[in-house]
């Protein structure tokens, strides 16, 4: 097939607009013509191309995804290159800063912002679910002292499908929608479960007159009084780092609740897989190494040499860039003034965030990174503010695993009932040998 494939937007003999791709397959000299539906050939019609009836057809080549619509979804729109981010058609500037991590999770599920009688409802459903079973706790307390808290969020949440048998039933609206309540109920107790483990402290049963992210804290913070009260502002701020984190459309995790879901699998299992993805370097370990590279950067004068380094390929500059942002990711500029306001709050500024300021002017005006599209993303000042809040960098993912479930869910939910959706399988490219004789063992 020629490499240089044609569109063309012809018209018909009676005006109407040909919304259709032309390729011609220099190999057979044939002409296919594949409808273009919403920006998108099938990837079914190319399979449409052969040399001959024997002949399997072409397939898209594309690893890691780079340019495959794998579901339609009214969730989320990501503009890259604007660099524009809206949950439900609502900018994320405007839900940062106007409305609270659990409106939005209302939003993502259910399409619309709630009625305040629904966000009641809504508040309170998620309110009392937030306990876990005891065998739950018992189970996290068999892990080792020194388990990443990623690792034991993983396993817990994987474990809940256990404890909710019937959550296998997905075809049931009624059943989905009490996992969905369960799955943003419990991740912050998991989670606060997981850092308590970690520091080898008694866990803290939720308290369910404290909001989302007080409540959280409480988690994670309370010791010995009888009611622990959350700063308002840590509050607020953590609410907000939990809005930013929602959801990003098809990333990786996303795409793997979507790729484990496809299977029909319960959600537990299906937002497993979303955690195991998440917790990479590349995805949600990507502020824990962003906190570890300004801790080996150590001064300011020694980013000339790191950047240097990251120009001659043997260093990546971990916060920057996006495989779809080739702008400034929306989501740092807000991180970036939250973080001010942390910084207040716990009366000290930490020096890292100067290292941090210093390093995005330099790589911003930094040819490589110009050429490069590379900007801050939403990792690139998160970790700082996570550390501010007292968090080690272990638990950096797991903040971002609490925010995400909401996206995740309301994705899970929007796949099962699309009837457009099949289990995902994707095609390979063979590349070993074939039909060769065993050797036996002693012959070898
Ligand atoms: N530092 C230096 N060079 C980079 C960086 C970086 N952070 N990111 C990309 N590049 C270069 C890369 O070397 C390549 O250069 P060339 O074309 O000359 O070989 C080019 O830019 C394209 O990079 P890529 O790795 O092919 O791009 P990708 O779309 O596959 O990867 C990414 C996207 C986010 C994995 C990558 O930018 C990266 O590793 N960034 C650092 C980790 C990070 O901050 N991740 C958090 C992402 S945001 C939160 C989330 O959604 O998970």
């Amino acid at each position: 097939m020629s490499t240089e494939t044609q569109t063309q937007q012809r018209t018909d003999g009676d005006g109407a607009d040909r919304q259709t791709l032309t390729v011609i397959d220099n190999r057979t000299g044939r002409t296919y013509e594949l409808p273009i539906v919403d920006g998108t050939v099938r990837g079914l019609d190319l399979r449409e191309i052969k040399t001959s009836e024997e002949d399997f057809g072409v397939m898209a080549y594309d690893p890691g995804y780079a340019n495959v619509a794998s579901c339609r979804s009214s969730v989320t729109y990501l503009d890259g290159e604007k660099g524009i981010l809206q949950y439900r058609g609502y900018p994320i500037e405007q839900l940062a800063e106007n409305s609270s991590y659990i409106e939005v999770a209302y939003l993502l599920v259910h399409g619309e912002l709630p009625t305040p009688a629904e966000l009641e409802e809504w508040t309170h459903q998620i309110t009392i679910h937030t306990f876990v079973h005891e065998n739950v706790k018992g189970f996290m307390q068999g892990f080792r002292h020194d388990a990443h808290p990623m690792g034991m969020l993983l396993g817990s949440v994987g474990a809940l499908s256990t404890f909710y048998p019937d959550a296998n039933n997905i075809s049931d609206p009624e059943n989905r929608y009490i996992q969905t309540i369960r799955l943003i109920a419990k991740m912050p107790t998991l989670a606060a479960f997981a850092f308590r483990h970690s520091n080898g402290q008694p866990y803290v049963y939720p308290d369910n007159d404290l909001r989302y992210a007080g409540n959280f804290l409480s988690m994670m913070y309370k010791m010995t009084e009888l009611k622990y009260q959350p700063d308002p502002r840590l509050e607020r701020a953590l609410d907000v780092l939990f809005i930013l984190h929602a959801d990003h459309e098809q990333n990786c995790s996303t795409s793997a609740v979507r790729g484990v879901g496809s299977s029909r699998v319960d959600p537990y299992s299906a937002l497993a897989g979303g955690i195991a993805a998440l917790y990479g370097p590349l995805h949600g370990g990507a502020n824990e190494a962003v906190l570890r590279m300004l801790h080996r950067i150590e001064h300011k004068e020694n980013i000339p040499d790191f950047l240097r380094g990251v120009e001659e390929g043997k260093e990546r500059l971990m916060g920057f860039g996006h495989r779809v942002y080739k702008n400034y990711d929306p989501r740092a500029k807000i991180i970036k003034a939250a973080a001010d306001d942390v910084f207040e709050v716990v009366g000290k500024r930490n020096p890292l965030l100067d290292i941090a300021l210093e390093l995005e002017k330099i790589a911003l005006g930094d040819e490589y990174f110009i050429e490069h599209k590379l900007y801050p993303n939403v990792d690139f000042y998160s970790g700082l503010i996570y550390e501010a809040l007292g968090l080690p960098v272990e638990m950096f993912p797991v903040m971002f695993a609490i925010g995400r479930t909401s996206g995740w869910i309301a994705n899970w939910l929007e796949q099962v009932q699309d009837p457009e959706q099949r289990i995902a399988r994707p095609r390979q490219i063979y590349t070993g040998q074939r039909d060769r004789l065993y050797v036996p063992l002693e012959q070898r």
